[in-house]
């Protein structure tokens, strides 16, 4: 069976860390390359963290940085969760790989006017993917869907209305969500449901291999800074949702809705409404999760670190 080609855009950040660990293992997808934002920390140390991961990882996976900052607001970022570095926690060796010399929307072009029916998965805001479909639309033919970890029917989690990737950058969000596109949308309402317990940490842990240590020494520090923000019990794992979503069809149910990003800068700025009642009998615009089978996540993630 060929494999699904990916890019992974993201913004490293500790569950970041892991869909990149993911993907790069799993016979099923090649990874063709990975663009970079800012978002859980500044563009200059989620870069740093794209080009350590793959390097410790031993996969020579191409890294490009985006421009940095959002289309219209300031930017953010998350160090309260992902820590000063934006992946504390686990202190990488002294790497030498370079940054590819393209920005991210050059190299994200060249990249899917080389290749078909690729599959784009943003993990971070979407200012790189905003940016490519407005000033490259001719990569749209080359592009099979984007399979995004952001947003919430219900509320968020950095305000009451908006989650973190949405909020940095909504005026990204809308350009996306309205390209016409296929958009799978995996936000809180099921990632919040994938917690990284005690027994998951320890199930992946047993492995002791360079993944599951760097799954362990990540997610230990990710579960700490969630208790003393949400009291949660566990971090919940959200981006590699997206990967999962990819190597598993099964795990996570979607249903096709009409999403408006609010960008009105009011109290709900960087929401997504996502009419899943069809009330505004709007044209859909894109695939919401809805459901996610946690047995079958965990087995997902664990068939890849086992891989390593
Ligand atoms: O709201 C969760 C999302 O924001 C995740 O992608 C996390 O890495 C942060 O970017
Ligand atoms: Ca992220």
């Amino acid at each position: 069976m060929s494999k699904r080609k990916i890019i992974i855009d993201c913004d490293p950040g500790h569950d970041d860390a892991i869909a990149i660990l993911m993907a790069i293992i799993s016979p099923k997808l090649d990874l063709l390359g990975i663009s970079v934002e800012a978002g859980n920390q500044t563009l200059e140390k989620t870069g740093k963290n794209a080009l350590n991961i793959v390097s410790y990882l031993g996969k020579d996976i191409p890294v490009s940085l985006g421009r940095g900052y959002p289309l219209k607001r300031k930017p953010q970022i998350c160090a309260e969760i992902h820590g000063e570095s934006g992946l504390d926690g686990f202190t990488f060796p002294n790497y030498d790989k370079q940054f590819d010399k393209r920005d991210a929307v050059a190299f994200l072009k060249d990249i899917l006017l080389e290749n078909d029916k690729v599959t784009l998965v943003p993990t971070g805001p979407l200012t790189n993917i905003a940016l490519l479909i407005k000033e490259h639309p001719e990569v749209k033919s080359h592009i099979d869907e984007i399979v995004l970890m952001g947003g919430s029917i219900g509320h968020g989690n950095v305000t009451p209305a908006a989650e973190f990737n949405i909020l940095c950058d909504p005026e990204a969000a809308e350009i996306v969500f309205n390209s016409g596109l296929k958009v799978k949308m995996i936000g809180l309402d099921v990632t919040r449901k994938v917690l990284v317990l005690p027994e998951i940490i320890s199930r992946m842990e047993k492995y002791q291999n360079k993944a599951s240590i760097m799954f362990t020494a990540l997610m230990k520090v990710f579960n700490e800074n969630q208790k003393k923000i949400f009291g949660f019990s566990g971090a919940p794992l959200h981006d590699p949702a997206t990967i999962v979503s990819l190597l598993d069809e099964e795990t996570i149910h979607f249903e096709y809705m009409n999403v408006e990003i609010d960008v009105s800068g009011g109290p709900s700025y960087g929401r997504t409404n996502c009419d899943q009642f069809n009330f505004l009998k709007r044209k859909p615009n894109a695939y919401v999760a809805t459901k996610i089978n946690k047995d079958r996540y965990w087995d997902v993630v664990e068939d890849c670190i086992k891989r390593y």
